[in-house]
This record gives structure tokens, sequence and C-alpha cells, in this order.
């Protein structure tokens, strides 16, 4: 069977390093490029932690740098609180040594797509500021992409300035969401599909275990330290491991089964739902569904795949660059 080429537009994020790593893992990817978008941390650290992420897995795919601001909004949070100031937790990356490509990432992601002929599958999963530039520079892009993946949004969201009406990365730029939704059928993985495929304690003590002993520190290893004790601590959420599901859905589609709906994203910066993708669940508006929403996720068939994940890393040693 001939691998899937795949893109990674991306905002690392503890989350995302997992994806990425998760992907890495899979022998039915041929990941083509890793791209980088504002979000989790300015993007100065999100750039660098895609080039140190490709770096310490051995990740041979192309890196492209993309937006430092949404399209219009202002960048005015970010999730360092979540994710630590570096944005990848406790790991502490030195300098990378791979550099990123000439292109922007809007650029990059548009000539692959049209190298492979309407092979590549894209998965976005963080704010869709890339994305929105790319289909504004070529509109033409929709009939290059087999499927498109974002981890994002959902029915409920987790942006306290919004009442929680709003998830994170559709949040930091609705704008580019809202066009990326009229122009795009979009797989939407969002929160209250990985609500429903948190990570229990102990399964992140497997994980950590699985990972093994070697003294070197192990990425894998410290990201599930770090997000087993930060949700602890702060009673927060991240040991939910948002963007990897997006991934895993890809992988292998038991882990999430899909709703087709109309769905359209609220970019009023007045109304106080700003950020929300509206699930048109009723068939309220007449039109035609745009978006596969996921709505079940096999929970344990996801925590199993995270943990053959930490086993294949522990088999070939990584250690953090
Ligand atoms: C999303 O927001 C980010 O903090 C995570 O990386 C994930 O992509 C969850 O709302
Ligand atoms: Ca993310």
């Amino acid at each position: 069977m001939s691998k899937i080429p795949v893109i990674i537009d991306c905002d690392p994020g503890v989350d995302d390093s997992f994806a990425i790593a998760l992907a890495n893992s899979y022998s039915g990817f041929d990941i083509v490029a890793i791209t980088a978008v504002e979000g989790n941390v300015p993007a100065v650290l999100t750039r660098k932690n895609a080039l140190c992420l490709c770096d310490t897995l051995g990740l041979n795919a192309t890196v492209g740098f993309g937006a430092e601001k949404p399209l219009v909004r202002p960048y005015f949070r970010d999730a360092s609180v979540t994710h630590g100031e570096s944005g990848v937790g406790t790991v502490q990356f030195k300098n990378p040594i791979k550099t990123p490509d000439s292109r922007p990432a809007w650029e990059l992601i548009y000539d692959e797509a049209v190298k492979y002929n309407g092979e590549l599958v894209l998965v976005a999963i963080g704010p869709l500021t890339n994305i929105a530039t790319a289909l504004r520079r070529h509109p033409d892009l929709p009939k290059y992409i087999k499927k498109f993946y974002i981890m994002g949004g959902g029915t409920f969201g987790n942006v306290t300035a919004t009442g929680a009406k709003a998830e994170f990365n559709i949040w930091v730029d609705p704008l580019a969401a809202k066009e990326v939704f009229e122009k795009m059928e979009v797989y939407m993985v969002g929160l209250n599909a990985t609500h429903s495929a948190a990570i229990t304690e102990e399964d992140f003590d497997e994980m950590i275990s699985l990972c093994g002993n070697d003294p070197k520190s192990n990425l894998i290893k410290e990201l599930s330290k770090f997000s087993k004790f930060n949700s602890l601590e702060n009673g927060q959420d991240n040991h939910i491991i948002h963007d990897a599901l997006a991934i895993a859905s890809l992988m292998n589609e038991d882990v999430v089964d899909f709703e087709d709906y109309f769905v359209w994203v609220e970019d009023n910066e007045e109304a106080d739902n700003v950020g929300e993708t509206v699930i048109d669940f009723n068939g309220q508006s007449g039109k035609p569904a745009n978006c596969h929403v996921a709505m079940k996720v096999n929970q344990p068939l996801f925590v199993q795949m995270m943990k053959n994940m930490c086993k294949f890393y522990n088999e070939n040693n990584i250690t953090i660059n």
C-alpha cells in the first residue's frame, strides 16, 4: 500500500507535539511538510518547536514558516499557561539544526498539493491563518486536497473570554476559520470529541513507563509527565491530547465517527459567540452539509494508539535535541 502524503499545519504546543510524534510513528504516512502558525505561543516559538521536533523525532519533512498573527485580529493571547513558556512543557530544546524552507507556509502547502495531484491530506491543528491565506492566494487549492482535517471547534468552547462558546484555535483567528469553512470540506475533530478521548492518570503512568528508562531525556516521556502533572496541579483540561486525536482519526477510521452537518463560524467581533463553530444539527439553514463533525470516539482505541506510540519511541530510542 502506498503511503498517504500528509502536511501538518500546527502551533506546537504540547498536544501538537504529541500529534506530530504520533503521525511520525505511523508507517502509513509520508509526512511531506510541517508548517507553523501563531497560536499556543508566538510564531517565533512555534517555528523553533517545529524545527526541533523534526530534529528530535528524526522526521525528514520540509518545515515552512507561516503567519505571525491572525488575518485581521490582533494576536492578543497565547496559551503558554497550558503549554509552558516554551510551548513544549518542560522540554528545553536547543537551537534547531534543521532550517526552514524559503517559501512561506501557504506557498509550500499549495506547491505540495499540486505536486501530489489531489492525493495530499492536510491536517490543521492550530489557528487556520495559514490555510485561509493559502486559499486567498490559490482559490483552486481545494481541488488538490484529498481530505482536510482540523482539530478545532466542536459543540462547545474552551475560551473563557467568550463564556466558553469558542474553541481556542478558531477563536485566535475567527475570520480565517470562517473563510476556510466556506471554501473547504472539513473533517472537524472538535472539543466534544477530544474531551471524550481524555487520558486518565493511570494511562499516563503506563505511557510514561512504556517510554522506557533510558537516562537520556525522552521527548514523549517528558510531554506525558508534563501533561499529567500540569492537569493535576491546575485542574485544567490538558490531560486531553486534543491534536493527537485528529491524527489518530486519520490513521484509523474506527477511532472517530463523523456526522455531516452545515457548519459556519461566527467572526463578528461584537457577537458574544465570536469564534464559535455553529453546527446546524436540525437543518434549519436549509444549506447542504459542508462539514464532517466528529461525534463519537473510541477512547480505548485512541489510548492504545498513544501507548503503541510510546513503545515505538522507546524501541527507537529518541533523544531530545
Ligand atoms: C487546541 O488549542 C490548543 O491549545 C491546542 O494545541 C489544541 O490545538 C485545543 O483547543
Ligand atoms: Ca494546536
